[in-house]
């Protein structure tokens, strides 16, 4: 994609035809979507149970909010597709679900105890947004606090709307964190990683 505008539009136009399955594999039908889901809960669950539990909580690009509400503490859902906030605050009338313009992130620096993302970063396909994007997410999470991410690390070429990036490339993005691999999934045949950092500076 060559600019933000072109990038907005993709998940826009995407959402109004796909609604909830957007967030989903591009392959996936109605009943792989559920079946994935309630597999990559059983799956996150141990993780998200290692969040502070009376901390604020960001899932950073939450989609409909599909895992939002199964995480621990006081849990914000931000995105930057208005249909997609719609949704998830339709089905989740209780939480916080905020919809921004994907480029200056609404929360004040150290606010957040846990961050967590979910097949989001590896959409950050401009490379200058992502050297923004990463570094302000850096900024919002306490000293201490946790950021987990689960993101595609397939090793083949970027497509037009997912860039793959290693491990290495998200130790390089946040710094002030020490990130290690918890795992490696195989995904519609693309490995991804779920990693954990603790902010340490
Ligand atoms: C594959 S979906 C995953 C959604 C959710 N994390 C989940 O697993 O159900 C990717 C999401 O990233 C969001 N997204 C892309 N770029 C973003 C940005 N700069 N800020 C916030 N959200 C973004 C999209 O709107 C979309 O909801």
């Amino acid at each position: 994609m060559k600019d933000m505008e072109e990038y907005k539009k993709y998940w826009e136009d995407r959402s109004a035809r796909q609604g909830e399955l957007t967030v989903g594999h591009n392959s996936w039908n109605n009943e792989e979507f559920i079946a994935k889901q309630k597999e990559w809960i059983n799956r996150f669950e141990p993780y998200w149970a290692t969040l502070k539990r009376d901390g604020n909580t960001l899932d950073f690009g939450c989609g409909s909010g599909r895992l939002t509400k199964h995480l621990p503490g006081k849990v914000y859902g931000l995105d930057m597709t208005k249909n997609l906030i719609d949704i998830a605050k339709e089905n989740d009338p209780d939480s916080n679900y905020i919809h921004y313009d994907g480029k200056t992130l609404p929360f004040e620096d150290e606010y957040f105890d846990s961050v967590w993302t979910c097949t989001v970063l590896q959409h950050i396909v401009l490379p200058e947004h992502f050297v923004e994007i990463t570094k302000q997410l850096g900024r919002k999470v306490k000293k201490g606090g946790k950021l987990l991410m689960f993101e595609n690390a397939a090793l083949i070429p970027n497509k037009i709307h997912i860039t793959f990036r290693n491990l290495n490339e998200y130790q390089n993005a946040f710094r002030d964190f020490e990130i290690e691999l918890i795992n490696t999934y195989v995904e519609v045949h693309e490995p991804h990683n779920l990693m954990i950092g603790t902010k340490i500076k």
